[in-house]
């Protein structure tokens, strides 16, 4: 395995008991590496184990089998290393935007001159500066989104874990966050793992996508979009332009059709 990678996935399978001396095997022995300041997409068809496998990584589950070990350290609970976007915004109502991306640093004890300047340059760099005073209420369903994305960022993490971040919002809205998410990609150098089912996103974001089969989760395939040219392009109507975007997106639905298929 690569020294430089970030996480690594080793041979790992999850089983869920659920009682009465019955289990599931929620994903079955996979393997595969996040690299450094990767930009890593997993998907697959619903419940294939999407989100297993990134709340393993985050520390919220453990494998029933195998490893998940990041930086060489093996993954044993949630920790400052990783952050973690939910679908659901969970931004803290009662505090502005800004004291929302200050929360963490706050509760890592962070002196107060180091916030403040941390804080400022992620509200800065998700768009958000004008609204730093306001509350999470007073904002659109994206912009709290953005609060989630730099209070995350603003921990410092080594890997961002986002589980369908953008699920929730409208096309256009969405389309801007994935723009967006290139973007601090590139000016953070943050590894990220993004969870999702729109093939469209996958495309967009990806370094590398790692396609699960269902049930139980396996890896059907990794593909690296080679008519990117391993660049990034913060820019959608660019990419969905660009030789190869059409043949890559007519795999992965070949492939969604097939581990659909295989459900029923
Ligand atoms: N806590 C749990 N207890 C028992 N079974 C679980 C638990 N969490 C997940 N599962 C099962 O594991 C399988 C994978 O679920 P998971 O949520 O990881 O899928 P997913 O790929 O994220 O799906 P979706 O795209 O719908 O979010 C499913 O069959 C689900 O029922
Ligand atoms: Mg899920």
């Amino acid at each position: 395995m690569s020294e430089r990678s970030t996480l690594q996935i080793r041979d790992v399978s999850k089983a869920f008991d659920l009682g009465g001396g019955k289990t599931l095997l929620a994903v079955q022995e996979i393997s595969f590496e996040v690299e450094q300041n990767s930009i890593c997409v997993l998907l697959g068809p619903s419940g294939c184990g999407k989100s297993t496998v990134l709340r393993m990584m985050a520390g919220l589950e453990t494998p029933s089998e195998g490893d998940i070990m990041i930086g060489g350290r093996k993954v044993e609970g949630p920790g400052q290393d990783r952050g973690m976007v939910f679908q659901a915004y969970t931004s803290f109502d009662w505090m502005s935007v800004r004291k929302n991306v200050e929360f963490g640093m706050r509760i890592n004890g962070a002196p107060a001159a180091e916030r403040a300047e941390r804080a400022e340059r992620f509200i800065d760099l998700v768009g958000l500066s004008k609204f730093a005073d306001v509350y999470p209420s007073q904002l659109s369903g994206g912009m709290r989104q953005r609060v989630a994305i730099a209070r995350t960022l603003a921990n410092d993490p080594e890997v961002l874990l986002m589980d369908e971040p953008f699920g929730a919002l409208d096309a256009e809205t969405r389309w801007l966050m994935q723009e967006l998410m290139v973007d601090v990609a590139e000016q953070t150098n943050t590894t990220m793992v993004i969870v999702t089912h729109d093939l469209e996103e996958a495309i967009f974001l990806a370094d590398k996508i790692v396609f699960l089969s269902s049930h139980p989760g396996r890896l059907k395939e990794e593909i690296k979009p080679a008519f990117k040219n391993g660049k990034r392009i913060a820019d959608k109507e660019k990419v969905v332009k660009m030789d190869g975007y059409g043949d890559l997106e007519a795999h992965l639905m070949r492939l969604m059709r097939e581990e659909g298929r295989g459900r029923e």
